[in-house]
C-alpha cells in the first residue's frame, strides 16, 4: 500500500533538478504543471541524495563547555542511488572539518579527500567528500563553532540552578548542519545513534531511545531506530533530572523546576491516549518532555520521543499546555508524515495546529478549544491584513530566503482553517478516518504539497462526489496557492468570548469600573481575548485602572504579560517599564519577545530603549533570536 514512485534525475537545460524520495499516488497526477522532481527539490540543501543518500548517522561527540564546542566524529552510512556517483555532498555551517575517511567494510577507514565550498549566508558551505568505489561509510572528524546557529551554550548563571552550565540544540529548520555534517534536508530520513561525553555531573538527553535512569558517568548512549529528517536530531546537556508522568510519559528538567513542571504537565498521558484514539497508535515508544531554561527560542520543538519546551508554559494552572498538545500532535503530523521541503511547511504546522485543537477539545472540552480557534483566526486575520501576498500563501516560495524567516503563523492558522473546512464539509467521521489513513499511508515518508493534494483527491473528494462539489479545485487552489482567505473560510465562534466582550464594552463605556467586572472565572484565553479586544489606544487612567484591578504588570503568566506589555508600550504606560525590561532580559522565546521589540521601535524614544534593552539581553538569547531581534532593532 505504500507505493513509492521510482525517482529520477532529469537534466533541464543546464540545471540538474534532483528529486527526492517523495511519495506519490499511482493514478492521480499533481494538480499543478510542475513535475514531481521540481516539487520535491530542496532549495535549502547542497546535498546530493539522489546520487548518494545518507541512511544512518552515528555520532561520537564530546561536549566542551569551556570552548563552547561539540567535538568528535560523525560516521555516515551511505547508499548509492547512482552507481557511478563519485562524491558525497553534505551541508555544513561554521564547522571545522579535520579529516574525512571512507570505509568499504564498515570497520577499516582510510583518509579520503574533501573540500569545503564557499559559504552562503543562508545555506552555509557544501562539504564535498570523494567517495571511493564500494565505500559504504564515511567518517568525518570535526568540531562545531562557538557561534553555531543551532546550539546555545548557557553559563551556570543562565540556568535555574545557577551551578552548572547547560547546552541545547535546535536543528529546525536548517541548523542541524551547524553541529553535524549531514544531508540537511527534510526529504532525507536517517536513523541515528550517538555516544555523548559530558562533564561527569551532567546528564545528556537526545531525541532518541535512552535510559532516563542512566547513572551520571559522563558518557551517554542513544539510539533512534526510526528514520527521521535531520531537523529532528536534538541534544541537551546540563543538570537534568527526570520524573515519570505516566507509563510511557515523563518530564526532564533542572531539579529546581521538576515538581512544578510535573504538576503542570500531569495530563500528558491523557493527551497521548486522546490522540491515539483519533489518529492511531503513537509510533515512537516513549513521549517525554524536556523543559528548558527560559532562553529556549521557541515555545516548543517536536523532537521525537522528547519534546523540547519553554518554561514559559508553566503558568501554574495548565492554561498553556495546549503547546504540549501541539508538539505531541507532531508525532503524527510532521514526524511521521514530514514536509519534503520547507515550502511544504504548512503540511507540518497546519495539520498540527488542527490536531492540537482536536486534542484540546478531547481533553479540555469544546468551549476551551473554540476559544483557541477564535484567537487563532484573529491572529490570522491580523497577519493577512499586514503581510505581502507571498507571505499569505500556504505553498510559499522560499527561494533565496531563510526558511526560519519564511515561517510565520500563516501556515499554522490558515492550514488549520483549511482542514477545519474539510472537516465541516465531509463531517467528522469521514474526515477523521481520512486523516488517520493519511498518517498511516505516508508514515515515515517526506511528502510534498502535490502529494497531499493527490491523496486528498483520491481518498476524500473522489469518494464523496456530492460533498466534494463544495470543494472544487479552484477553492483548493485558493487555500493553498493564493494569498488571503476564501470567502467560505470557517469562522470559529465562542460564547465565552462574547461574554468577555460584553464586559470590555461596559468598562469602556464607563458603566462599570474594572474592579467590578465579572472576571472571576476567566481562563488565560479569556484574559487574552479581553486585552486584545480593547482599542489600541487607552488613556493613562484606563491603563492604571486595569493594572490596579487585575495586577497585569506583575502577571506571571507569560502570554498575558506579553499582551499587556504590548499595550503598555503602545500607550506609553511607564509603570510597566521595569517589568518590560525584566521580561525581555529573562525570556528568549521569539514569539513573545520579538513583537515587543517591534512595538518599541515604532517611536524614536522606543527605539533607543529597544537598543539599550537588547544590548543587555542579547548575550542571553539564542543565536537564532539574536539574529531575528537584531534585525528589528537595527
Ligand atoms: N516546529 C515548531 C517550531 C519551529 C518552527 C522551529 C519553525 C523552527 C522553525 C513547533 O512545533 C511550533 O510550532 N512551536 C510553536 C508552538 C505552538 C503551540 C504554535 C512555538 O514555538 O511557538
Ligand atoms: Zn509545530
Amino acid at each position: 500500500m505504500k507505493t513509492q514512485l521510482a525517482v529520477c534525475l532529469i537534466a533541464l537545460s543546464l540545471f540538474a533538478m534532483a528529486c527526492q524520495n517523495s511519495s506519490t499516488e499511482k493514478t492521480n497526477p499533481p494538480a499543478t504543471q510542475t513535475s514531481q522532481a521540481d516539487e520535491a527539490r530542496d532549495v535549502h540543501s547542497y546535498a546530493n541524495p539522489e546520487q548518494v543518500r545518507v541512511k544512518h548517522v552515528a555520532l561520537n561527540l564530546e561536549v566542551l563547555f569551556d570552548r563552547k564546542v561539540l567535538k568528535g566524529t560523525s560516521t555516515l552510512t551511505v547508499e548509492r542511488k547512482q552507481n557511478d556517483a563519485k562524491e558525497l555532498k553534505l551541508d555544513t555551517r561554521e564547522l571545522k572539518i579535520a579529516k574525512a575517511e571512507a570505509s568499504t567494510d564498515g570497520s577499516n577507514f582510510t583518509p579520503t579527500q574533501f573540500s569545503l565550498g564557499e559559504t552562503d549566508k543562508i545555506l552555509g558551505a557544501p562539504l564535498t567528500i570523494q567517495l571511493p568505489a564500494q565505500a559504504t561509510k564515511v567518517r568525518i572528524e570535526y568540531e562545531s563553532s562557538p557561534t553555531a546557529s543551532g546550539v546555545q551554550w548557557l553559563t551556570a548563571a543562565q540556568t535555574a540552578g545557577k551551578k552548572h552550565p547547560y547546552v541545547f540544540t535546535q536543528s529546525q529548520s536548517i541548523h542541524a548542519r551547524s553541529w553535524i555534517p549531514l544531508q540537511d534536508s527534510p526529504g532525507v530520513r536517517v536513523t541515528y545513534s550517538a555516544t555523548i561525553r559530558t562533564p561527569k555531573d551532567l546528564r545528556a538527553v537526545m531525541s532518541a531511545e535512552q535510559d532516563s535512569n542512566a547513572p551520571l558517568t559522563g558518557e551517554y548512549k542513544f539510539n533512534m531506530p526510526q528514520a527521521i529528517p535531520s531537523y529532528l536530531i536534538a541534544l541537551a546537556a546540563g543538570d537534568i533530572t527526570f520524573k515519570p508522568l505516566g507509563n510511557r510519559t515523563g518530564v526532564y528538567t533542572e531539579p529546581a523546576m521538576l515538581e512544578k513542571a510535573a504538576k503542570e504537565l500531569e495530563d500528558t498521558e491523557k493527551m497521548v491516549e486522546a490522540t491515539e484514539k483519533l489518529y492511531g497508535p503513537y509510533a515512537w515508544g516513549r513521549y517525554d518532555i524536556l523543559v528548558l531554561p527560559p532562553s529556549f527560542p521557541y515555545g516548543g520543538m517536536e523532537n521525537p520521543r522528547l519534546t523540547f519546551a519553554t518554561p514559559t508554559i508553566l503558568a501554574g494552572d495548565k492554561s498553556l499546555v495546549s503547546l504540549i498538545a501541539h508538539e505531541l500532535a507532531h508525532s503524527w503530523s510532521g514526524n511521521l508524515v514530514t514536509n519534503a521541503t520547507w515550502r511544504d511547511f504548512w503540511l507540518n504546522e497546519g495539520f498540527t495546529t488542527y490536531l492540537e485543537r482536536r486534542i484540546v477539545e478531547a481533553v479540555y472540552g469544546r468551549e476551551n478549544e473554540e476559544m483557541q480557534a477564535v484567537l487563532g483566526r484573529q491572529t490570522l486575520d491580523g497577519l493577512l491584513a499586514k503581510f505581502d501576498a507571498r507571505d499569505q500563501i500556504l505553498h510559499i516560495d522560499l527561494t533565496g530566503l531563510d526558511p526560519d524567516e519564511g515561517s510565520t503563523e500563516v501556515p499554522y492558522e490558515k492550514g488549520a482553517l483549511f482542514l477545519r473546512q474539510l472537516e465541516e464539509t465531509f463531517g467528522r467521521e469521514k474526515f477523521d478516518q481520512f486523516l488517520k489513513a493519511y498518517f498511516d499511508h505516508f508514515a515515515f515518508q517526506s511528502i510534498t504539497t502535490a502529494d497531499f493534494r493527490a491523496y486528498l483527491q483520491k481518498n476524500l473528494l473522489d469518494q464523496n462526489p456530492q460533498l466534494a462539489a463544495k470543494i472544487p479545485p479552484s477553492l483548493i487552489d485558493e487555500w493553498i496557492e493564493k494569498p488571503g482567505l476564501p470567502a467560505s473560510a470557517p469562522k470559529p465562534k465562542s460564547d465565552a468570548f462574547a461574554k468577555v466582550e460584553d464586559q470590555a464594552k461596559v468598562w469602556l463605556e464607563g458603566k462599570t469600573p474594572a474592579a467590578k467586572l465579572q472576571t472571576k472565572q476567566w481562563t488565560t484565553q479569556e484574559w487574552l481575548h479581553f486585552l486584545k479586544f480593547l482599542p489600541p489606544s487607552l488613556s493613562e487612567i484606563q491603563m492604571k485602572e486595569l493594572d490596579q484591578a487585575f495586577g497585569l504588570t506583575k502577571s506571571g503568566n507569560a502570554e498575558i504579560a506579553h499582551v499587556w506589555l504590548l499595550a503598555a508600550i503602545r500607550n506609553k504606560y511607564a509603570a510597566a517599564d521595569l517589568r518590560l525590561e525584566e521580561y525581555l532580559t529573562s525570556i528568549g522565546r521569539q514569539k513573545l519577545i520579538k513583537p515587543l521589540y517591534e512595538e518599541l521601535v515604532k517611536t524614536p524614544e522606543g527605539k533607543q530603549r529597544a537598543k539599550a534593552i537588547f544590548a543587555k539581553a542579547r548575550a542571553g538569547y539564542h543565536p537564532i533570536a539574536q539574529t531575528s531581534v537584531g534585525k528589528v532593532v537595527q
